[in-house]
């Protein structure tokens, strides 16, 4: 049963229009939240949608209602309990990982998982990976445990998401990955030239990052460049990554360009990866 079928004895046809159709759940079999945007519309309701939800999906414990989009510069959003427990600490579990996080302190997306595992199948034993705003580290665990490169770096410049990153790399038992807290700004220097792939997941701003980027990787080095964007602007990202490379007098071949997911009316995340000579 689909949550709008949970609440058609409980809602007006209007009100059930209005119901959500897609939420995210983000934990395991025993401890779960789930993440529901609640149209203004149906406040009032939204005690009755949570039961409903909590009723499809019994591990869920506590339901968050999205009060903002994703913001500030660690690109974490207002959730507000709406019901269940107040502890909102889960781990979460996706390709074999566990990642312990809170989604009201940290960034985290449960909807990435298949492009972590894209891009681990990219990468070789015979790597260092640098994940610049590594969040608590999703990408780099999934990377680290499934291709086994030589070492795993992450960047990550909120101390909460860092505290968790630590503990997933425990989590996980690995050996070859880093977490380090700071400013990709200030702490990729210590990489520059050791690389031989860069990842970049924050859409929003990282072609302020690219020379840091560019600078990291080795000769023949790849570079997975994310950006939101709409399909016919993809030519203008391409032009801001040929400037960064002409100022470094670094030159650059593109490889694929991947829409991971939809974002907005025509915009889509975008990956861009291009390969460093
Ligand atoms: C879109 S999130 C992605 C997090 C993680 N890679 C994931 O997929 O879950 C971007 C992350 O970059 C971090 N961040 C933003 N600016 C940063 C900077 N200048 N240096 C390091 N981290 C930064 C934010 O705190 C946030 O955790």
């Amino acid at each position: 049963m689909t949550l709008k079928d949970l609440l058609k004895k409980k809602l007006t046809k209007k009100e059930l229009a209005l119901v959500p159709s897609s939420f995210d759940i983000i934990g395991d079999r025993d401890k779960a939240l789930a993440i529901i945007e609640i149209p203004p519309e149906l406040k009032k309701k939204q005690k009755l949608i949570a039961t409903a939800l909590m009723k499809q999906h019994k591990n869920v414990k506590t339901v968050l209602a999205k009060r903002s989009p994703r913001k500030g510069i660690y690109r974490t959003m207002e959730l507000k309990i709406i019901k269940g427990k107040r502890d909102t600490e889960v781990v979460h579990v996706e390709s074999g990982c566990r990642f312990i996080l809170d989604p009201r302190k940290v960034y985290f997306s449960p909807r990435e998982g298949s492009e972590r595992l894209r891009i681990a199948e990219l990468a070789n034993e015979k790597e260092t990976i640098a994940v610049f705003f590594a969040g608590v580290g999703p990408f780099a665990i999934v990377v680290a445990k499934k291709a086994k490169p030589k070492k795993v770096i992450g960047i990550e410049i909120n101390p909460d998401a860092v505290e968790y990153f630590k503990e997933n790399i425990r989590l996980n038992k690995l050996e070859n990955t880093e977490a380090i807290l700071g400013d990709v700004k200030k702490k990729a220097e210590k990489f520059y030239g050791l690389c031989d792939r860069v990842l970049m997941p924050l859409p929003e701003t990282s072609s302020e990052y690219l020379e840091e980027a560019i600078k990291c990787l080795k000769k023949n080095g790849i570079c997975h460049f994310y950006c939101f964007t709409e399909e016919d602007k993809i030519k203008e990202k391409k032009k801001t990554v040929l400037v960064a490379a002409k100022k470094l007098k670094r030159k650059i071949k593109f490889l694929e360009v991947t829409k991971v997911l939809p974002y907005g009316p025509r915009i889509w995340k975008t990956r861009i990866d291009f390969l460093v000579l």
